[in-house]
């Protein structure tokens, strides 16, 4: 009886002590939330199903690419993660999906990793792409091709997916890619690089004719009649279709009630104590949050961290990649790229603008000490097929 009082008392205490040290690591931790002022995300509103629907049937749609063989899913995909799972983009010409995905005869790599689209609609996600050159500023988008957009664009994530389309290795193909694997003619490529409208006014027409109403394909025409009853066909644009898009992208990507989230809305059990330990560290210690802040945990700013460049480069710079100072021309934003959001960051490796890292470890370690690390950088880690085709 003794004994079991004593093994009992000890027990409590033990007990009481764990439930102690609980209550100090969230008391430290939402004081340090708090003071980092992360804020809880607020949900996505949702769209109109009908819109929803038109939207998913576009983005796993290939026609909307010149050779009718990639769709936006290809690259972004839910089985991935909303991502590709490679390092660097495989373009037109490519066959396969994820992993398995190979360059077509005589094509390259897209200079960087496909992002993934997670919350993208969510209001502070004001820069899109590795380099920003989708933004949303003061009096409304700013795209680095200075091109007009099209009127009532649902915000940078709809503007962003015009650029997709428009670009060559991505979808469209090249001056020489003259008909889509049916052996239809791929009117898309014939377009000179600078002439958006006419781009986009040929992705439209092929989803519901020219002028729409005429021609195009019935299925698409009746989901655009319904997902925007109120605007007459003839009035359709690209903005209807890359709208319908970013509104499946909003209402089927946007997470919310991760354990994090439930833990900044209040409740202390929803993560365990070694996600508290790592939480304290990355608003502590570690100063992750410098850059990785507020509630989508980026600040949606610009740093050169010296990540490794494994791809073709971009631009007029290639074999480099400049990053955010391609868009803005001063050297000192030269290989900036916008703080990646890390939510799901688990999931959606490789990592880093130029998948360099293909565990989240080495991309974390990287941060330690970024010169040695980018010194030091082991290619081997790749996958053959990348260093197999010209990756520095
Ligand atoms: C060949 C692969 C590929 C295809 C096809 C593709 N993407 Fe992407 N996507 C990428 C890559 C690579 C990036 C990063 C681009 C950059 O930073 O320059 C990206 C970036 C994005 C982003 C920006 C996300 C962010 O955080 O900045 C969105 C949104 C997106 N893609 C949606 C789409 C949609 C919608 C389509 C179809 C219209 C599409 N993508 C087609 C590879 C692709
Ligand atoms: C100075 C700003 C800054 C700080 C501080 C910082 N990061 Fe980053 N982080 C970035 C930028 C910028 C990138 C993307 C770099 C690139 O691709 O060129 C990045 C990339 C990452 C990635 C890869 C994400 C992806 O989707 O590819 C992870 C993971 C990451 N950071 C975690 C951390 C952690 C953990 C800490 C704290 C130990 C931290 N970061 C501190 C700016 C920062």
């Amino acid at each position: 009886m003794r004994l079991l009082i004593i093994v009992g008392s000890f027990l409590l205490i033990i007990v009481a002590c764990r439930r102690d040290s609980g209550d100090i690591i969230d008391k430290t931790l939402r004081h340090t939330l708090k003071s980092a002022k992360v804020e809880v995300l607020k949900p996505a509103k949702p769209h109109d199903s009908k819109v929803v629907e038109l939207g998913q049937k576009l983005m796993f749609d290939k026609i909307l690419s010149g050779k009718k063989d990639i769709s936006c899913a290809t690259c972004h995909h839910p089985v991935l993660h909303a991502g590709d799972a490679i390092s660097l983009s495989i373009g037109v010409g490519g066959k396969g999906l994820g992993p398995t995905r190979v360059l077509g005869e005589g094509r390259v790599f897209n200079p960087r990793n496909a992002t993934e689209v997670f919350s993208r609609g969510l209001p502070g996600f004001v820069a899109l792409n590795w380099d920003g050159s989708v933004s949303s500023i003061d009096d409304g988008l700013d795209t680095f091709a200075g091109v007009r957009l099209p009127p009532d664009l649902d915000g940078p994530l709809a503007a962003q997916h015009l650029f997709e389309l428009a670009s060559r290795q991505s979808m469209r193909g090249r001056e020489d890619d003259t008909r889509a694997i049916d052996g239809t003619p791929n009117e898309l490529a014939k377009i000179p690089d600078d002439d958006f409208k006419a781009i986009w006014h040929a992705n439209l027409a092929r989803l519901v004719g020219d002028p729409p109403g005429e021609g195009g394909i019935p299925e698409y025409i009746e989901l655009f009649k319904a997902a925007y009853p109120d605007v007459p066909l003839e009035q359709l644009g690209i903005q209807h279709a890359v709208n319908a898009i970013a509104a499946w992208e909003i209402d089927t990507w946007t997470h919310t009630k991760s354990p994090f989230d439930r833990y900044l809305a209040g409740d202390n059990n929803s993560m365990s104590k070694a996600q508290k330990r790592g939480a304290l560290l990355f608003y502590g210690k570690a100063r992750c949050y410098e850059c990785h802040s507020g509630g989508l945990l980026s600040d949606m700013g610009y740093h050169n961290i010296a990540a490794p460049q494994i791809g073709p480069g971009v631009g007029k710079k290639a074999p480099l990649d400049l990053g955010r100072g391609r868009i803005t021309d001063k050297p000192q934003d030269n290989f900036k790229f916008r703080t990646p959001p890390l939510r799901n960051v688990a999931l959606t490796g490789p990592w880093m603008h130029s998948g360099a890292y293909t565990t989240l470890e080495a991309a974390v370690r990287h941060h330690l000490d970024p010169k040695k690390s980018l010194e030091k950088y082991d290619a081997n880690q790749l996958d053959p097929k990348i260093t197999r085709n010209g990756a520095q």
